[in-house]
Order: C-alpha cells, then structure tokens, then sequence
C-alpha cells in the first residue's frame, strides 16, 4: 500500500482529535500535551491517517507520545513509518534519546516498537491505575503499568 507523507502539523490543519483518543482516551493528557509538544501527521490522498506527537522531556532526551493509525489503515505499515519518521526528526534536532511508554496490555505496541529498535528500560508501577479514571483492558489484560523504553539516536 501506499506510505503516508509525513509533515509537521500546521495551523492550518485540523487537529485530528480522533486519532489522538485512539491512542491515549484521556481528554485531559491529550489536552495537556498537544500545546507542549510537536504535532506530525501521516496522510494518504490527503487524508490523514496516522499522527505523532514530539514532545521534550529532559535535557537531550525527546518523548514520542500518542502514536495512532486510523483503524482502517492499520497493519500495512504506516505505524512503523511514523515510527522511523519519529527517530529521524528526533534524530535531526539533536536529541540523544527518544522515549516512549506503553501499558503493559499493549502486546503489539510493545512488539512494534521493539521491532522498530527501542529496549525497554523500565516500568511506570500503577501509572494508569492511578492516573485514569476508569479501568483499561487490552487482550483481554488490565493495563495498569507504563512499560518505558528508549532508543539512543
Ligand atoms: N506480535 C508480534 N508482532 C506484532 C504483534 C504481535 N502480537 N502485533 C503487531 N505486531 C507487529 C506487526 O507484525 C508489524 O510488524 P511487521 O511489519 O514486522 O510485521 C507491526 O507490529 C505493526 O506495524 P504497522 O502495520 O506499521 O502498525 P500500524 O500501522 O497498525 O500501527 C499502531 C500500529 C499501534 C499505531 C496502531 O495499531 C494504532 O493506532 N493503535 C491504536 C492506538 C495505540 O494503541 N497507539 C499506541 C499508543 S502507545
């Protein structure tokens, strides 16, 4: 299938509000990140089908948050493109380490970004249980902890 194009987000583009609750279905995070960090967006015939949000956490290190692919689109590549778009453009900015977390139901996320070349390097204990106002399933598993895993650029 066709790979997305990737570019920054612009003001003249609409926040695409429903890949950012795929990924993450707290209007309080997304709300909270999307003006701290740097919005990219996957088209396809113009369409956009995927996003990623940059976002700076500390010296030399940049985090990838709310990765999404639009249902319809998913499983032909477009995740792992934006992915290598993500390491690229981290990459170019000068940062020495991307992040990214994912809940501990996430297998596929976790095999993705493992395939894609990040280790984890820790757990986040109870970050959803505490921060979510209701339970999260994934496979059928509770996802109560943050998996954190990193890449050296
Ligand atoms: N075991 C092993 N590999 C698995 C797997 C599993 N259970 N589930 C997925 N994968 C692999 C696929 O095999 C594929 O790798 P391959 O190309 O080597 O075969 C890769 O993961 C998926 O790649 P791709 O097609 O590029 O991903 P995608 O376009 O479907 O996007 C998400 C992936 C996660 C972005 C998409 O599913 C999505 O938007 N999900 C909802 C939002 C979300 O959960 N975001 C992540 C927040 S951390």
């Amino acid at each position: 299938m066709q790979q997305p194009e990737i570019r920054k987000l612009t003001h003249e583009d609409e926040i695409p509000y429903h890949l950012l609750y795929l990924a993450d279905e707290s209007i309080t995070a997304v709300a909270d990140y999307i003006h701290r960090g740097e919005m990219y967006i996957g088209q396809v015939n113009r369409e956009t089908i995927g996003i990623y949000v940059l976002l700076p956490t500390r010296p030399f290190t940049i985090e990838l948050i709310n990765l999404a692919v639009d249902e319809a689109y998913q499983g032909k590549g477009c995740g792992k493109a934006l992915i290598r778009h993500a390491i690229a453009t981290a990459k170019e900015k000068g940062y020495k380490v991307l992040e990214v977390g994912t809940g501990n139901a996430g297998i596929g996320q976790l095999a993705l970004y493992q395939k894609c070349g990040f280790t984890i390097y820790g757990v986040d204990l109870d970050f959803f249980e505490k921060h979510y106002d209701h339970p999260i399933f994934e496979n059928g598993i509770q996802c109560l902890h943050m998996i954190r895993m990193k890449i050296d650029l």
